[in-house]
């Protein structure tokens, strides 16, 4: 399975991408009409994770996953959507889909991660998120593969991401939702130095085999 780092929180894990903020964000290295997915998962409302969403679920006939409030959004735009909530699983597309808390914001709804399962690979998206406690119970998914926010001021900084590492346990960690912006600039580094399992930093548009 191929994760590609769109930048911010944008990934486009094989044929599903979660948040992907491209129009308007200098770091992103592909444009809306370059993204080809069946699935569009979105952790919640705000402009830097809803981004470019819906259009590209439109010219891609792909089905919006997220919280209801968001997919009647998208089913009042013509598009197919999977509403869902805190703790509930869907399967679209060949991929099971579990809907986790986050600890943030948003207009529309609850702002959300995922669980994101294909292929015997478990991928946890936290979207933005503080830490939290319950984070623990992810330990039994045997997440392959956590993309964590490190950025701090709007969500978990390295402190605490290391922090939700050793409650999650994942094999691997890619940071996510950091120098998009002055007020989330972070050295990656910090994190990859301190933490207990291998961290993987990607660069926009970069790709990596898992
Ligand atoms: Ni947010
Ligand atoms: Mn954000």
């Amino acid at each position: 399975m191929k994760i590609k780092y769109l930048s911010h929180s944008g990934f486009l894990i094989d044929d599903l991408v979660v948040d992907p903020f491209l129009t308007g964000n200098e770091n992103a290295p592909v444009k809306p009409g370059d993204v080809a997915c069946r699935v569009v998962c979105i952790t919640h409302d705000h402009k830097d994770h809803i981004g470019d969403a819906f259009n590209i679920a439109k010219t891609n006939k792909a089905t919006v996953v997220a919280v209801h409030e968001i997919a009647v959004e998208a089913e009042k735009k013509k598009l197919a959507a999977e509403g869902m909530n805190m703790g509930g699983n869907i399967e679209v597309a060949g991929w099971k889909i579990k809907m986790i808390q986050a600890v943030h914001s948003s207009s529309l709804g609850s702002p959300a991660g995922f669980v994101l399962e294909k292929d015997g690979k478990k991928i946890y998206h936290a979207g933005d998120t503080a830490l939290f406690t319950s984070m623990s119970f992810l330990e039994a998914d045997d997440i392959d593969i956590a993309l964590l926010p490190i950025g701090g001021r709007y969500t978990m900084d390295v402190e605490d991401a290391l922090i939700a590492i050793t409650l999650i346990k994942p094999k691997l960690v890619i940071p996510m939702h950091y120098n998009t912006f002055p007020e989330i600039k972070v050295d990656p580094n910090e994190l990859k130095d301190d933490s207990p399992v291998p961290v993987k930093i990607l660069k926009p548009g970069q790709e990596t085999e898992v």
